[in-house]
């Protein structure tokens, strides 16, 4: 039996994951589903729990390393365009799950209104950056968000408010839901200053980060200590090569894949980095990026 035949969203078999990551690598997805609506997520819910089908939740793909041989189940991609909706009452903003960082700072900016340059070049969605609190220094998504709608494994819908909503570094309960959007509260500012900032953050990210090459942002965490790219620097580590992944010459917390690396180089390249931190300054670092293997 064809458990998918009644989903009305895209359904896709052995879907190239490489195609999906900003790493470009990863085997094949078993099944590639894009959900048309909420309803089409819930029957799709009611059929992985059903046949007990794993299931992997893709946000923009930006934070991920996907094994070579891919991954079995359902991998689910929330970008219909139901899921990237955008709306606002004053600085209140209510946004899918899907939309883009750059895009809602875009139009949040041309409506006056401002608060998330910091996140600026990161390529990332609602529903990822708010899963993980994706932030930049000491800012973070989290503060800016006011509530959230989120499913459960089971289809039910729930929204969280402020309080319910836990944010840790790099880390928050909504994890443990399909986040299906959120609430976000902006701050007025002159259009002038909003360039400004915006100019600043993305000049930053510029100078110090490699843009258009293949790879998944920061790799470790940042320790309590000093930041991971500073350590894994001081360590010499730059430029450092297994197979088709190497070291970035302008961050050192970020891998590069030259074009043709697969998942084990880079799961390599990890391991002798957290090695040699290990070895010459006591600390462990702890993966950054999601790896699904
Ligand atoms: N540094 C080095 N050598 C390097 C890289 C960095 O000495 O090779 C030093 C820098 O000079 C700086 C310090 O380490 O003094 C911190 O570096 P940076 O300002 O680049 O910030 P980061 O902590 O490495 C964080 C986020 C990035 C975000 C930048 C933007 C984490 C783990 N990373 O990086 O997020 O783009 O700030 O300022 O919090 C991501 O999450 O994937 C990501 C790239």
């Amino acid at each position: 039996m064809n458990w998918w035949q009644d989903l009305r969203g895209r359904v896709r078999f052995k879907e190239p994951l490489k195609e999906h990551t900003t790493f470009r690598i990863g085997g094949p997805a078993q099944f590639f589903i894009e959900p048309k609506d909420i309803a089409d997520l819930k029957l799709l819910l009611c059929c992985v729990r059903k046949y007990r089908i794993p299931l992997w939740i893709l946000g923009a793909g930006s934070n991920i390393l996907v094994s070579d041989k891919g991954v079995e189940g359902v991998v689910l991609k929330l970008n219909s365009p139901f899921f990237r909706k955008i709306s606002n009452k004053r600085n209140h903003f209510k946004v899918g799950a899907f939309v883009a960082l750059s895009k809602l700072i875009q139009e949040a900016g041309k409506l006056g209104y401002s608060g998330m340059e910091f996140l600026a070049g990161i390529p990332g969605t609602i529903g990822g950056a708010l899963a993980m609190n994706v932030g930049v220094g000491d800012k973070n998504i989290g503060d800016l968000v006011k509530g959230a709608r989120v499913m459960d494994y089971r289809g039910k819908i729930k929204s969280m408010d402020k309080d319910e909503i836990k944010f840790a570094y790099r880390r928050s309960n909504l994890e443990k839901f399909i986040i299906l959007g959120a609430d976000l509260e902006l701050v007025k500012k002159n259009r002038g200053e909003f360039r400004r900032i915006l100019k600043r953050y993305l000049d930053y990210r510029r100078n110090t980060q490699d843009k258009g090459l293949s790879n998944a942002g920061c790799v470790f965490k940042n320790p309590p200590q000093e930041p991971a790219g500073r350590l894994i620097d001081l360590c010499g580590l730059k430029g450092k090569r297994i197979g088709g992944a190497y070291v970035s010459k302008r961050h050192a917390n970020f891998i590069v894949n030259a074009g043709d690396a697969r998942a084990n180089d880079v799961l390599k390249l990890m391991d002798l980095i957290k090695k040699r931190v290990k070895g010459r300054f006591r600390v462990n670092l702890e993966p950054e990026i999601k790896i699904w293997q």
